[in-house]
């Protein structure tokens, strides 16, 4: 019987995830040794591959895709941020055997902000997409006291009945892309066209002074939204810091300590280049 905690990221691919890197950093940081390991999970067996998990001491775990929505069906509970998200991206077990789902990529989010020192308070934020990875980012940024968010979408539906969720006092609202007004402090990419190496229709003029560009999605090169916004002279970041953040808040639920992050950004920014 081994003692050691047993974590795990469960995916289909999962090949790829970083999580185990991040982990097994934050174990030797804090000194608290557990396992972790990534499990490449059938998309038609998400259910029995958890409930081995469980019989093996399994104590918590990350989801990624494609399990995030039916990872709140097995849970006992929900957190309130994961029924906001409508999604679960950390399971925990509880001593007495519980299983709350948790969405931690909003947390993980926001800490990447904070380090960076990014305009938050009373700063003009727009949030580019209205799809999953909205849904959970938006009450962390409104408690952070922006004077506004406008959630810009291609398909404006979306944006506004995404806006319309929340209760931000006339401070969040949603609009079609060629409907973006303004200039803005904080210019988040929450889209999925990074993925697809396209960038969404924006006005020129986009930005204010000390304006941070933000894409959610990291890799080897800028992406085009990154690489549009160098070109207009901002500050570039991408989501590397909001994967570490989102694992940090993870560990925070399982284990009750925070790690520091920067280390582990740093480390896995030299194995990306
Ligand atoms: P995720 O969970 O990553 O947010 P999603 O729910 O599929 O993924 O949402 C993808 C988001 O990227 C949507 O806001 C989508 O816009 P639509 O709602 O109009 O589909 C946006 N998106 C994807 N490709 C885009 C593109 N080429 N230009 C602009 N927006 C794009």
């Amino acid at each position: 019987m081994n003692d050691t905690p047993l974590y795990a990221v469960f995916g289909n691919p999962v090949a790829h995830s970083k999580s185990p890197q991040i982990h097994a950093g934050f174990a030797e940081q804090l000194r608290d040794p557990v396992r972790y390991d990534a499990r490449l999970v059938p998309v038609d067996d998400f259910h029995g591959h958890w409930r081995a998990f469980l019989n093996e001491g399994g104590r918590g775990a990350n989801v990624t895709v494609p399990f995030k929505q039916q990872a709140a069906t097995l849970a006992d509970q929900l957190s309130e941020r994961a029924r906001q998200a409508g999604a679960v991206n950390t399971l925990v077990v509880t001593e007495n055997g519980e299983v709350i789902g948790d969405n931690t990529d909003g947390a993980g989010l926001l800490l990447d902000l904070k380090r960076l020192e990014a305009p938050l308070t009373g700063a003009r934020i727009l949030v580019l997409g209205a799809g999953g990875a909205v849904r959970g980012v938006l009450e962390p940024l409104l408690e952070t006291g922006p004077s506004e968010i406008v959630v810009a979408n291609r398909t404006v539906e979306k944006a506004t009945a995404l806006a319309a969720l929340f209760d931000a006092q006339g401070r969040l609202r949603g609009c079609s892309l060629d409907a973006i007004k303004g200039t803005f402090d904080l210019v988040i990419n929450a889209t999925s066209a990074s993925l697809a190496g396209a960038l969404p229709p924006l006005p020129e003029m986009l930005f204010n002074e000390g304006a941070l560009a933000y894409d959610m999605m990291y890799g080897a090169v800028p992406t085009v939204f990154l690489q549009w916004a160098q070109r207009h002279d901002v500050r570039c970041v991408d989501g590397l810091g909001m994967l570490v953040g989102q694992a940090a808040e993870s560990w925070y639920q399982w284990r009750g300590t925070r790690p520091e992050t920067t280390p582990i950004l740093e480390a896995l920014r030299a194995d990306l280049c």
